[in-house]
């Protein structure tokens, strides 16, 4: 029988000072450790450790530079009133970590040995999760190649690491409704393509169509498919929602669309809740006729970050479309209210959501 890794602890002799939590921002502060593990293609994963967070060393020529063989996650730790140690759906993250892993052709991660280092490293920097309103540490485990190697090919060797944030609000407005640009001439991917990995280049490939909207004043763009520009994806780097005439529509998912927790989760709720909702193929044209008519009542992003981002206002080819006249909407908010009161354990959590660490 394999015997499983150990993980060793190497403790930091130089804690940093914490930031104070009414000015965490998101992702700008690190905790004072990290957990790495290493990967050769003649031993496998090998080597996992929590060390002192710090620089990384790596060759000019590693892979990940220059082919973008890289892949990340996203989770959430919660402390709560009581002082428990919370993590949010913590297994749907590490198993979309290996079919993201998968398809950008990166050796599969042991998932039980990564939930056990994601546990010691939280217990390690435990004081580090703040505990203010809307605040949370954020996790983000990643893999990149690191083969010294200009070839097109996978890597032979890889590093795996997990680094910390505690993280205030993602969108600084809140839960405030934001002005969304539909874009028309950029895509973030297509079907077939890598869309549905949490791989860098996605979010590459979405930057220069953020900045536009940007200066234009929108805060994020609204995705339509590669082919068509006609089909809805995503919304800047969340998954959508629509509530249209007492049904709520998402896109379904088709290769292209990442498969969202937060998303997933709005699901459960809204079923749990007995309200209609329905994951289909929805183009932007019937979004705005109904919209004109009057059947628009909510939109939202969902994401791990933000957790849900009200759309006040939508422009697509110069027609503008104010939904619910850009105030969040009820479902929205309850929406919020309940899944970030599950994920503090302020609400009770009936689908066994949190994993207490
Ligand atoms: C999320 O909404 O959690 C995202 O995926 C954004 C993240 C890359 C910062």
């Amino acid at each position: 029988m394999v015997q499983p890794l150990e993980i060793t602890i190497e403790r930091s002799v130089n804690k940093k000072e914490k930031p104070p939590e009414d000015q965490l921002g998101f992702g700008t502060y690190f905790t004072d450790h990290m957990f790495i593990m290493d990967y050769a293609i003649e031993k496998g994963w090998h080597q996992p450790r929590i060390v002192p967070y710090q620089p990384i060393l790596l060759d000019p020529a590693a892979k990940v530079f220059h082919y973008g063989q890289t892949i990340f996650e996203g989770l959430k730790a919660y402390l709560t009133d009581d002082g428990r140690t919370l993590l949010f759906r913590p297994q749907k993250n590490l198993q979309r970590l290996n079919r993201s892993n998968e398809r950008l052709s990166i050796p599969e991660i042991d998932e039980a040995l990564v939930l056990d280092a994601l546990k010691q490293l939280i217990a390690v920097d435990q004081d580090w999760i703040p505990t203010e309103a809307g605040t949370s540490l954020y996790i983000r485990p990643f893999v990149f190649a690191t083969q010294p190697a200009l070839g097109v090919s996978p890597s032979t060797h890889y590093q795996f690491m997990i680094i910390m944030s505690p993280v205030g609000a993602y969108y600084p407005e809140g839960v405030n409704p934001v002005k969304i640009f539909v874009e028309s001439e950029y895509v973030r991917t297509v079907i077939g393509g890598v869309g549905e990995a949490k791989t860098a280049g996605n979010y590459a490939a979405g930057l220069k169509a953020q900045e536009i909207a940007k200066e234009q004043g929108y805060s994020q763009v609204l995705w339509l498919d590669g082919i068509h520009r006609k089909y809805i994806e995503e919304v800047g780097s969340m998954n959508v929602f629509f509530k249209i005439k007492g049904t709520v529509y998402t896109p379904s998912l088709n290769g292209s669309i990442l498969d969202g927790i937060t998303r997933n989760s709005i699901i459960h709720l809204l079923k749990h809740w007995n309200i209609p909702v329905v994951e289909q193929i929805l183009s932007i044209e019937e979004l705005y006729e109904a919209g004109k008519a009057g059947f628009l009542e909510e939109a939202f992003g969902t994401g791990t970050a933000a957790v849900i981002s009200p759309i006040g206002e939508l422009s697509w080819c110069d027609e503008k479309l104010v939904i619910n006249q850009g105030q969040t909407g009820d479902l929205s908010q309850r929406l919020y209210d309940t899944l970030s009161g599950i994920q503090r354990g302020t609400i009770s959590d009936p689908f066994d959501w949190m994993l207490e660490v």
